[in-house]
């Protein structure tokens, strides 16, 4: 979710709805702003996106200068207008708005309940503007400090009341909010590129820091209550750049948020116990489930690489035969497909021309459909049966990385789901994919943090012509993906090649010093890799491997070896493919060229 506050003397919604639009990447399934003006506190919200907000809005005379708003990604209860916020208190007098999730609401919320508090939405927030009111002695800021400290969880947080006007309190913890300081006005937000139109000089705010947020003073105080001078953050990168978060380019920035990306994916998507995977969004009946004879997978570019990963899983853990098609290719062959057969059509934008075109094709022939998308409502949601959100927020570059990393996550969940669902699987085994992939972020994070080794051998090798991949089982559909990351953005000729068939054919391309990226994440399949490498070695290439932590035998025949964090072998494609990301990033860097808009190629392509 994103929040927004403005106080000063400009109309505040105009505003507000601007900074909203610029954090809708955090979250566009519902939105809207409260506002006091002389008249008292006005509300307005809307599910979908911020354009539904703006034609509420229209015609509504909101003279304010100071106002809240939000941008929602739905936690606790789905997208609807009663769940947008902001939320009210009993008395109609406190608006809150709220990044986060409070874990402890429904004590909450029973506790206010029955001291006469009337809950309107299915929210966790609803419990705070009802906390304010309850501790509500005449001073907001009080107010709000006794409110988070019976608060657990995480939050950005901002109040306004009528019975204080002109001020935002606002508070944090594990969540992110700037300050924003203007002329006669100030401003907070969840993310600094919100705040740029106004302002270059912020503050930054740490955990359990109360704001006070005036249109000519700004006051923090710190968890203890001291009041605490902060030092002005200059903002030096133009607005393009902010949206860049600092990042040089739109990919490394994309490929930095993978963990929060997948964390996103995962989220609300596994059973408190970790037992289960919950997917509200399949429709299907456990009967409709079990009656699945065949599954087609389908997709274009990158989303078609994770398609292959989930042939791999599906057939793995559900023992369902999948196939993977080009959706270009499936249209026209007159595809095999029928009522028994599950079409699952991956696409990050929702709008590739023949990606719809083979979703529609499965459709006519009486498939049902699940579609992977990370856009809503985009035309490949709206036709399909069943749609699993990927929540990686919008991708910009045209390579893409974390769209991917979270395809993947949304196509665990779907195996695991199917596994669960026509018990293929031991709820033990269910259990430890859970645990593991709750966990899987980290560990994304963890091979960001270790990047070093990769920069330095993007800039030993940039200079190369050609580049191998070379992988076996699931590293062979990673090696697919790391080589088009390759090709795309710096234009080296690549090949990626199932690692036991190089000596069927490529093994006659592999010339001294060439570079040859092994992946070797699969344990079951070492010792075979080991042997591949050892292949490519004895012809002089140059080998960096990609090896799960501890097994150091690799680096016996490798040049130089990047480690993953250790993870359960069915979830190594989340991570492999980071270190992939990052060196065709470098690479790219390196050799001069357009990293986010490389030459012939488009975002998303509308056309056949
Ligand atoms: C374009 C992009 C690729 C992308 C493919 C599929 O060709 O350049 O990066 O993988 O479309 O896009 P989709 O939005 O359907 O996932």
């Amino acid at each position: 979710c994103g929040v927004v506050g403005y106080v000063g003397s400009k109309p505040a919604t105009p505003i507000i709805v601007d900074g909203l639009k610029k954090l809708e990447y955090r979250g566009y399934d519902s939105s809207g702003v409260a506002v006091l003006d002389r008249d008292g506190l006005k509300v307005e919200k809307k599910r979908g996106r911020l354009a539904e907000l703006e034609k509420a809005l229209t015609g509504r005379e909101l003279d304010a200068t100071i106002g809240i708003g939000h941008t929602r990604w739905a936690t606790h209860g789905r997208p609807s207008d009663v769940n947008a916020h902001p939320h009210t208190s009993n008395d109609g007098k406190i608006a809150v708005v709220h990044n986060g999730i409070i874990e402890n609401y429904l004590q909450l919320r029973e506790w206010l309940s029955s001291m006469g508090h009337i809950f309107k939405s299915e929210t966790d927030t609803e419990v705070i503007p009802h906390l304010v009111e309850h501790f509500y002695k005449g001073d907001l800021i009080e107010a709000v400090q006794k409110t988070v400290s019976h608060l657990e969880g995480s939050y950005a947080i901002m109040t306004i009341s009528v019975d204080q006007p002109g001020r935002i309190v606002a508070v944090r913890q594990d969540m992110p909010m700037v300050v924003g300081l203007g002329q006669g006005e100030n401003l907070l937000a969840s993310d600094i590129p919100a705040l740029l139109k106004h302002t270059r000089q912020c503050y930054l705010l740490n955990d359990g820091d109360v704001v006070e947020l005036k249109a000519d003073e700004v006051i923090i105080r710190d968890v203890t209550g001291k009041v605490v001078q902060k030092e002005i953050f200059e903002v030096t990168w133009d607005a393009e750049e902010a949206e860049k978060g600092g990042y040089d380019h739109f990919m490394l920035k994309e490929i930095h948020e993978q963990p929060r990306a997948i964390r996103d994916t995962l989220k609300g998507r596994i059973s408190h116990a970790g037992d289960k995977v919950i997917l509200d969004e399949i429709k299907m009946t456990t009967k409709e489930i079990q009656n699945i004879k065949r599954i087609v997978i389908t997709a274009c570019g990158t989303a078609y690489h994770a398609g292959l990963v989930g042939k791999y899983i599906i057939e793995q853990l559900v023992r369902i035969p999948v196939e993977v098609d080009i959706a270009s290719e499936f249209r026209y062959r007159d595809p095999l497909i029928d009522e028994e057969t599950l079409v699952v059509v991956v696409s990050q934008s929702g709008e590739t021309a023949d990606t719809l075109a083979a979703l529609r094709e499965a459709r006519r022939r009486g498939a049902r459909v699940v579609a992977i998308t990370n856009v809503i409502a985009s035309s490949v949601a709206r036709e399909a049966d069943d749609i699993i959100y990927t929540w990686a927020g919008p991708e910009i570059s045209v390579a893409s990385t974390k769209a991917y990393t979270t395809q993947l996550v949304a196509i665990y969940l779907l195996a695991l789901y199917l596994a669960q669902e026509r018990n293929t699987l031991a709820a033990g085994n269910i259990k430890e994919i859970l645990n593991e992939l709750k966990a899987i972020y980290s560990k994304a994070q963890e091979v960001l943090d270790g990047e070093q080794p990769i920069k330095d051998f993007a800039e030993k090798y940039c200079k190369h012509e050609d580049a191998f991949f070379i992988g076996r089982g699931l590293d062979y559909a990673v090696a697919l993906e790391g080589s088009l990351k390759l090709k795309e953005i710096s234009y080296i000729h690549a090949e990626a090649y199932a690692a036991g068939e190089l000596k069927h054919g490529t093994l006659a391309l592999i010339v001294e010093n060439i570079p040859v990226i092994a992946l070797a994440t699969q344990q079951s399949l070492f010792e075979k890799m080991v042997s591949n490498i050892k292949e490519v070695k004895a012809r002089d290439a140059s080998v960096i491997a990609l090896a799960m932590e501890g097994h150091t035998e690799v680096e016996k025949v490798a040049d130089q070896v990047i480690y993953i964090p250790k993870t359960h072998q069915v979830l190594a494609p989340i991570i492999t493919v980071i270190p992939l990301q990052l060196l065709a990033y470098y690479i790219s860097v390196y050799r001069g060229c357009d990293v986010d808009k490389p030459r012939n190629l488009a975002k998303s392509v509308t056309v056949e």
